[in-house]
């Protein structure tokens, strides 16, 4: 029995760790709201939230055509199975649909980014009676089995399972030759983030892409664009791979397509559509009224707004103005931005924090990334670039 309520500790991280599974590093603040790019803290801080919860909240906090949707079909009808056909859930793909690359029209709701990875390689594998998948060093796609499976060094860190679901072949991100030649016949499927989230917002040069978009052409293989982090307009296109020309045969999506809400979604093309059956896929909640409705108002948002010449300008404005301090150089694209530090991301991170600014880290140590909403203003921009501007030198 716990004597203390949990409302009278002082610390939010004691009070979780009584009953909550400690597996989470966490930062020393406690949101208790958010408006706009801003976070107030139980201690009355207002932070400057650049993280955005792991790039999910990409409308910022308490939009009011998100609040509307949510206040709407929650009133109207929370829950039903994707047992009834819902004129919400086939609003919600229409959009999708229209939203992503020409030839990505037919749209499967789930519920996380794994879960939509989980379905992209299942199919992949299914579909072409084959058991390899290659993927790429320094990708990150989830924790399930076969999102882990091709999640690089997973397996030496925390995968856990005795085998992978097929076989895994990494290969190296930035080298377009040993890439392709890693794929042949026995193939299934190649799964890539155009832009690596986890890696530090790192670019996959377009020729590369296009490069394995040709070998799997080649091998009658699956090109899966794993968009989890980088998608729905984060770049400045809707969808990342756009900037390389190159279209996929399936793409996922996940993090900002609720913009808090949990929902994610694999999307194929027309002819891969075509080949499912029923019963080949299936999900409790993937596909839900609420998450359709949310799903629907954020792609209303970004296009009713103009979020992605919004997100244009402010990469534009980031930098121009955020190579100073302790930040050497910046990748990345629109709103995915990575930040290379004189010294460590996680230095640099704390000492944003301590002027009340919210960035990550990466899997690269040297890079911090910064993940705004779409909707960051030019003087949120600016914040940004006046801490880094003024920080003290030990973090230089
Ligand atoms: C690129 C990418 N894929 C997949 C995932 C897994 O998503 P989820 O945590 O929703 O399962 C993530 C999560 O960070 C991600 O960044």
């Amino acid at each position: 029995m716990n004597a203390q309520p949990t409302a009278l500790i002082p610390d939010a991280r004691e009070a979780e760790a009584r009953h909550l599974a400690q597996v989470y590093g966490q930062l020393p603040v406690e949101p208790v709201s958010g408006r706009g790019a801003y976070l107030r803290c139980a201690d009355g801080r207002r932070l400057l939230d650049l993280y955005g919860g792991h790039a999910v909240c990409a409308l910022g906090y308490g939009h009011p055509k998100v609040l509307d949707a949510v206040r709407r079909q929650a009133g109207e009808l929370m829950f039903t199975s994707n047992v009834n056909a819902l004129r919400v859930r086939a609003s919600a793909a229409d959009k999708l649909a229209e939203f992503a690359p020409d030839d990505l029209d037919c749209v499967f709701f789930v519920n996380s980014g794994a879960e939509a990875n989980e379905n992209a390689l299942r199919l992949a594998c299914r579909l072409t009676g084959r058991r390899r998948v290659v993927a790429l060093e320094h990708g990150f796609h989830g924790r399930s089995a076969a999102a882990a499976a091709v999640t690089w060094r997973a397996r030496e860190r925390w995968y856990g399972f005795p085998d992978t679901p097929f076989d895994v072949t990494f290969v190296p991100r930035d080298d377009a030759a040993r890439a392709a030649a890693a794929i042949d016949d026995k193939t299934a499927a190649v799964i890539l983030e155009p832009i690596q989230g986890i890696a530090g917002a790192y670019v996959l040069e377009s020729d590369y892409v296009r490069a394995l978009r040709a070998a799997c052409d080649r091998h009658d293989a699956f090109l899966i664009a794993d968009e989890v982090q980088c998608g729905m307009g984060r770049s400045g296109q809707p969808f990342a791979i756009e900037h390389t020309g190159v279209v996929p045969d399936m793409l996922t999506t996940a993090k900002a397509l609720g913009a808090g809400f949990p929902c994610s979604a694999l999307i194929m093309s027309r002819a891969l559509g075509d080949q499912l059956r029923i019963g080949d896929m299936g999900s409790t909640f993937g596909g839900g009224p609420l998450a359709c409705a949310v799903i629907e108002a954020v792609l209303d948002t970004i296009r009713e707004e103009g979020l992605l010449q919004q997100v244009a300008t402010r990469e534009r404005e980031l930098r121009a103005s955020c190579v100073t301090g302790p930040v050497l150089g910046i990748r990345g694209r629109g709103m995915l931005l990575g930040l290379e530090c004189t010294t460590s991301a996680r230095e640099v991170r704390d000492a944003l924090l301590d002027q009340d600014i919210l960035a990550g880290t990466s899997s690269d140590p040297a890079w911090l990334r910064v993940m705004p909403p779409l909707t960051l203003r030019a003087s949120e921009a600016a914040q940004l670039a006046e801490a880094l501007r003024g920080m003290p030198e030990e973090a230089r």
